[in-house]
Parts: C-alpha cells; structure tokens; sequence
C-alpha cells in the first residue's frame, strides 16, 4: 500500500519506515523536523537501500498537506506527528492542543481530499490515567491526566466520531504503553534533544558518560521494590505493530482501539540491573523524590491486538537493552556527528 507517514523522520517513525517498506509497502513521509533531523531519514534510506521520499511540512499546513495527498495518493495514512513531553504540555498546552488535535483534523481534511479513509493513530496508555485495575485492558476508563494525555484522547475521539459518519473507512488507535530500544543495525534510535525526560535514554546516557547518574523518582510505590513499573515495549515490536494495523485496515471498516505493550511489567530498579548487564557498567543512580503524575505502576493487557491483527510482542528486556546501548555507544551524541 502506499502509506503516508507523518512524524516519519521521528523515533517510532523512522523504525515504522523500515518495517513497512520490508513488508512492500511504499512508505512517504512528512515531518517538519520539529523533533528530528533529516539525517535520520538518511540512514532509514542506507538501511533499506533506496531513498525515502519526504516532504518538510507541517500537519497544521493544510494547503502543503493536501498537495502531498494529491501527488502521492495515499492508500493508507499512519500519523506520529505530534508533541509528546507529558511536563511540556502543562507548560504549552496552547501548542499541543494545536498539533495533536487541530493537526489530525487538518490531516483528515487532507486525507478526504483524496478519499483516504484509513488511517493508524499513535495514541498513548496515559489515556487510561490512574489505573482503577492491571493489567489496563481497552474497556478500561479513560480519564486523561495531564494535557499532553487530553490531546490523545481528544484526538481518538475525533477520529472515531470520523469513522462514524464515514462507515467505510478505518481508525486504529494504537495506545502505545513505554516504547524503549533500538534498531538492531544501530543506525538509528531515540535521539531526544536536550535533557531525556524518559527514563531508558536517560539510562543509557549516564551509561555513555553523558550524565553522572540517574535519578530514581521514589522507591515507596506500592510495588515489588518500591520503585515504579513500567510495561517497556521494544520499538522494532510497535513498528511492527503499525504494519499489522494498516494490513488490517485495507480489509475493514470500523474504529478500533489495540493496547500495543508486553503485558509484563519491570521496574526502574529491574531496568537499571538489565541495563548494567548489557552495557557490562554499573549506572550510578540516587533515590529521589516522587515525580508529580506518575502512577506506581502500568501494564497492558494486549490480547485484543493479538486477536485481531495477529500481533504480539516478540523482543524481551535483554533485546531492548542491547540494542539501546548498541545504538547509544555507536553514536554517543545521537544523530550529530552525521548531521
Ligand atoms: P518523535 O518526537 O520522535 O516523533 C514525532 C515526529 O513528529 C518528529 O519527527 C517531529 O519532528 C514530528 N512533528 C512534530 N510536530 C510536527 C508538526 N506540527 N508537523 C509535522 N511533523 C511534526 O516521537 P515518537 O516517540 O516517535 O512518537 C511518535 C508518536 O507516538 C507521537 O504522536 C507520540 O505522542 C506518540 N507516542 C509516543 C510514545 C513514546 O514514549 N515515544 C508513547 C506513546 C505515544
Ligand atoms: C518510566 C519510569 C518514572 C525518568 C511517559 C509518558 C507516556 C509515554 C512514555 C508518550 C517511571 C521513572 C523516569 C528518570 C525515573 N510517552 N523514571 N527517573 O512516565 O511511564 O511515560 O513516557 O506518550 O505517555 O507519560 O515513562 O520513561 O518517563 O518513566 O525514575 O529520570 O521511570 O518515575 O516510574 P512514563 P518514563
């Protein structure tokens, strides 16, 4: 299919890119480097040994994105673009109400412009908010916290009430749970700007001597350790995901919600002990104070996405570990030295 892909240049993106275009799909991008460099797009082309079209283009540009459609002809939209720095929001909220919500009904408007009715949406498991059970299953309530989880959960409704009045066509709100790894070449992998606010790239940059040591926000969670758990989910598994998600779409009609994690559960101690074996270095780490919002622990019960789109999680911790610090040590400045 031809597949439209917005946010490509990013880090789920980029891995998405590879995993479509080895299950012959043609794959054209739209970013407008907000979150990302062109050199990533580069090294997805030597990967994959061709080049990757692209257009630098902002999803909140109408007019640019319905000239894109028109040329290209999507037969299928995937749409990462979007901001999603949960403490940012709270501070710019104005903008990312603006990107994730206005920027998918823009997206829509372009995709109608053409008669594109599919389409796989990145949301998020902070969709949920505090969990009133674990593991979270779909018909979980959602009661969206911050403003960055408001965004998402705006935007799948948008899209589903999209769905609605036009019958043919598929959503696929993927909710994705802590997508963490790298690409097995190493060539490409989470490259966040400035200061990581996630807890795996911060890892792995004290581990590349980046940063002398981790914070750890609170060991008195009521888990097995006390420090807060998460359900990491490798990102070759999620771009996989995507690829499952759209070759369901091309055979169905409907708004349909997948959670996409391991449906197992690690803690920040368990990370940094996985981490320390793959890197073979100890992380300095200190004990700290709780961060504001997070929950003690989540997990995914994704059953749905194996049901129906014949998807499940295959990478444990060792291969998200391995392959970060794969992708960290080769390139301890991220992309930079290619740019
Ligand atoms: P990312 O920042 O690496 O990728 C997002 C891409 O969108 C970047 O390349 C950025 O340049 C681009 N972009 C931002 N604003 C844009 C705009 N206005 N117009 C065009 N392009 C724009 O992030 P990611 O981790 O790859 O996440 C992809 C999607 O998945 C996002 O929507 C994010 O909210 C969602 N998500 C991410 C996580 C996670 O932990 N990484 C978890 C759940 C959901
Ligand atoms: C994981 C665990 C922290 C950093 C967020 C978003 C979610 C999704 C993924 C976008 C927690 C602890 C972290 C650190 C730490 N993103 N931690 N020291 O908060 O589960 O999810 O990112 O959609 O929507 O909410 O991920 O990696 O920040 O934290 O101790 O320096 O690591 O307290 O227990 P989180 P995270």
């Amino acid at each position: 299919m031809r597949v439209l892909v917005t946010g490509g240049a990013g880090y789920i993106g980029t891995h998405t890119l590879i995993e479509l275009i080895a299950a012959g799909h043609e794959p054209y991008v739209v970013d407008n480097f907000d979150n990302a460099v062109p050199e990533a797009l580069n090294r997805v082309s030597e990967l994959v040994q061709r080049p990757i079209p692209f257009t630098d283009c902002d999803v909140r540009d109408r007019k640019a994105l319905t000239e894109v459609c028109e040329t290209f002809r999507p037969e299928a939209v995937i749409h990462f673009a979007g901001l999603k720095a949960v403490g940012e929001s709270e501070e710019r909220p104005r903008d990312y109400y603006d990107v994730n919500v206005a920027g998918t009904l823009t997206l829509l408007a372009a995709m109608e412009a053409v008669g594109c009715r599919r389409i796989v949406f990145s949301s998020s498991a902070t969709v949920y908010g505090v969990p009133e059970y674990l593991p979270y299953d779909e018909a979980h309530p959602t009661v969206p916290l911050s403003v960055y989880a408001k965004t998402k959960h705006m935007a799948e409704g948008i899209l589903t009430d999209w769905q609605r009045a036009n019958p043919e066509g598929a959503v696929m709100l993927l909710r994705y749970f802590n997508p963490v790894g790298a690409h097995v070449s190493s060539r490409i992998g989470e490259d966040p700007q400035g200061i990581p606010n996630n807890l795996m790239p911060f890892i792995s940059q004290v581990a590349v001597g980046r940063r002398d040591k981790l914070m750890v926000f609170g060991d008195d969670y009521d888990t097995a350790d006390g420090t807060g758990v998460r359900d990491y989910i490798h990102v070759t598994d999620l771009a996989r995901a995507h690829v499952k998600a759209i070759e369901f779409a091309e055979h169905t009609a409907g708004a349909e919600v997948f959670n996409i994690g391991t449906g197992q559960g690690y803690s920040v101690l368990d990370m940094i002990r996985a981490f320390e074996k793959a890197a073979d270095r100890p992380i300095p780490y200190e004990v700290t104070d709780r961060r504001p919002g997070d929950v003690a622990a989540m997990e995914a019960d994704a059953s749905r996405a194996a049901k129906h789109l014949g998807w499940r999680a295959e990478l444990g911790l060792d291969a998200m570990c391995e392959s970060v610090w794969g992708w960290q040590s080769a390139n301890p400045q991220g992309y930079e030295e290619g740019r």
